[in-house]
């Protein structure tokens, strides 16, 4: 079995290379740096010759802008990077009868706090990070053998590029540097280790459709960053509780996005990461010698 992961430089990407790697499967990985295979996925002819030429049994397409401002500025680009390949992925899945596993978000809920929003929930697009990411579960679930993920993750890029939140909190917390706290955020952050080690088990049971895929307790950021700092025997005497929505800027971003993983634990028989699991992978991580960059 032969598994092509597109993004495989990014924070998700290089954990879940290492989890294929650990299971004995074979993996190539593409981006357009620094991969087995340079593609840019907005170059289509590009994108379908290297599938073609690689043979997958199966993609995992964790290609993504991400940093939502950049999203914002250039829409007609985030579609072309986070939306339009979902689509040449499907068709070329449907073709070949592969399995297609898109990597979603859960940017999509607001105004509910922490509540656990199940898969079928109403969402809302507040964005175009969001927008973008929505198109993409449509064009992969065009593919009836497809899997559309949704999740929240956490982890170190160990990459010379933007930090990673816990990358950010993590020098913050060991500089005292000051920090607003969100207590009004809310998500289900999952170490991308964790992450990817059920998400290859739901793979292995060939699950289709879309799936919430994150911790299995919903915290606010404040609960997070005060959580991690006790761990790491850390007093916060920098920070300030705030309210996401008091930043300012060109994105409206979404806030209360906890996912309910009821449906995952069901599938793999076992349960997801609590908070106190995700921190201590973290810490277990970071103090195993992970290099960061900020
Ligand atoms: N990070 C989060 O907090 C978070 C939360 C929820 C969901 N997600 C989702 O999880 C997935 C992975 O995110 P991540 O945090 O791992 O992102 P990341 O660290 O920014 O990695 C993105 C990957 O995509 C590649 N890439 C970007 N643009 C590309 C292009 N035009 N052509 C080919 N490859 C391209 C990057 O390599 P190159 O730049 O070298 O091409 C890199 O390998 C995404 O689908 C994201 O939407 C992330």
């Amino acid at each position: 079995m032969k598994i092509l992961v597109i993004g495989s430089t990014g924070l998700l990407g290089q954990a879940l290379t290492c989890e294929i790697k650990k299971r004995g499967i074979d993996v190539i990985g593409m981006a357009r740096s620094g991969a087995d295979i340079a593609c840019d996925v907005a170059d289509k002819r590009s994108l379908e010759k290297n599938i073609f030429c690689v043979e997958p049994d199966i993609i995992i397409n964790c290609a993504a802008m991400v940093d939502l401002n950049k999203c914002e500025e250039k829409p007609e680009y985030a579609y072309m990077v986070n939306a339009r390949p979902a689509s040449i992925i499907s068709n070329i899945a449907i073709n070949k009868s592969l399995y297609f596993v898109q990597i979603s978000t859960d940017h999509y809920y607001t105004g509910d706090g922490n509540l656990k929003h199940k898969e079928g929930e109403a969402v809302r697009l507040l964005n175009e990070y969001a927008m973008t990411k929505y198109a993409a579960e449509k064009f992969a679930l065009i593919c009836p053998n497809s899997l559309v993920v949704r999740t929240n993750i956490v982890g170190f890029r160990n990459k010379d590029r933007t930090p990673t939140f816990v990358e950010w909190v993590i020098h913050n917390i060991e500089s005292n540097s000051p920090m607003t706290l969100f207590d009004d955020y809310f998500t289900s952050s999952i170490h991308v280790k964790q992450f990817s080690s059920s998400l290859l088990d739901i793979i292995e049971k060939n699950h289709t459709g879309v799936l919430n895929l994150a911790s299995s307790e919903v915290t606010s950021k404040k609960a997070f960053i005060t959580a991690l700092a006790k761990k790491m025997g850390a007093e916060l005497t920098n920070t300030t509780t705030g309210s996401l929505r008091d930043v300012g800027g060109k994105v409206v971003r979404a806030e209360s996005n906890g996912l309910d993983v009821e449906v995952a634990e069901n599938i793999l028989g076992y349960k997801l990461p609590t908070l106190d699991d995700v921190i201590t992978c973290i810490l277990d991580e970071y103090e195993g010698g992970v290099k960061t960059e900020i």
